[in-house]
């Protein structure tokens, strides 16, 4: 089993604010009249109306839908997953730290390597992680996330979480899909593989696919500040948490963006004529912007 932090374990928290579609859900019908938290009547009085536009005006007159249901279930349908499995964030980065207020207690390891996407370092610090970082190896002229030593630091210190960019950011270094299996199966179930595929869509070749499908305790991030270049949207992760842990309601405060691109757009990055056969059809890398969970066993 996934290890979530000591105060979540066996504790409810309930969102005071589950938005309109949740109490819709629960109530088994629609709710007319939905005026409330801070929203105003359709045509509002706003010193901004001017500044946004009107149809940004209007996006923004209302509260988002804060579990992002309609996004979801479209980020899921594209990963081959279940909304259950889906959440969407303000961006890869608030999704690294959502993970570690998860999964972290003060105190806890947590393993990545030294010299990768500083981020994690910056937020594990800030819950009060002890961050053990293991050197690149290199092969010729190249650095690459030494995957054993990193499994083996994990299982030596119990970490709760270690964390690959794969991709990695700067060394741009790709571990296939084989490879990151071996890593998860290296790895105690509580430790969360917190892989950061933000880059994974400039991965063109066939060979490059990542892994398809849920692998076990492993959370998966995808942005789409990359190849979208839209880094203000938000994004998803296939999460099969117990529905007592909390969800970040802040997510969707920006996940109000008017739809995913429905096909993956060209890029300076994505000139080549040949796609990977993997992206053409729907499957986990079809979106960008999700994050793949997997406490499954
Ligand atoms: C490896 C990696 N992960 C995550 C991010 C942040 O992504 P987002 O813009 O979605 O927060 C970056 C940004 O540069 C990155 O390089």
């Amino acid at each position: 089993m996934t290890r979530f932090a000591r105060h979540l374990e066996h504790h409810t928290i309930v969102n005071p604010f589950p938005g309109i579609v949740k109490l819709e859900t629960a109530l088994g019908h629609r709710i007319k009249t939905r005026i409330g938290s801070n929203e105003s009547l359709p045509d509002p009085v706003s010193p901004l109306a001017g500044e946004l536009g009107k149809a940004l005006a209007e996006m923004a007159r209302l509260y988002p839908d804060p579990y992002a249901h309609a996004l979801r279930e479209r980020a899921a349908r594209l990963n081959g997953v279940s909304p259950d499995e889906v959440l969407f964030d303000t961006g890869a980065d608030s999704l690294i730290l959502l993970a570690l207020r998860l999964t972290c207690n003060p105190g806890d390891a947590v393993v990545t390597t030294a010299g990768t996407y500083p981020t994690f370092r910056y937020f594990a610090e800030g819950v009060g992680a002890r961050v053990l970082e293991v050197p690149y190896c290199q092969r010729g002229q190249h650095l690459q996330p030494d995957l054993a030593r990193l499994a083996e630091v994990a299982r030596a210190e119990h970490a709760s979480v270690l964390y690959l960019a794969n991709p990695d950011n700067p060394t741009g270094h790709y571990w296939q899909a084989e490879d990151i299996r071996t890593l998860r199966a290296a790895l105690p179930p509580h430790t969360l593989l917190l892989l950061d595929e933000a880059y994974v869509d400039f991965c063109t070749d066939a060979a490059d696919a990542p892994p398809a499908g849920i692998l076990p305790h492993t959370l998966r991030l995808r942005t789409l500040s990359k190849a979208y270049a839209w880094p203000a949207c938000g994004l998803a992760l296939p999460l099969p948490v117990p529905t007592s842990l909390p969800r970040p309601t802040r997510s969707a405060r920006n996940t109000r963006c008017p739809a995913l691109p429905r096909r993956r757009p060209r890029s300076c990055w994505t000139t080549r004529t040949t796609r990977a056969s993997w992206w053409r059809k729907p499957s986990p890398c079809a979106i960008t912007s999700a994050m793949h969970s997997t406490t499954r066993a």
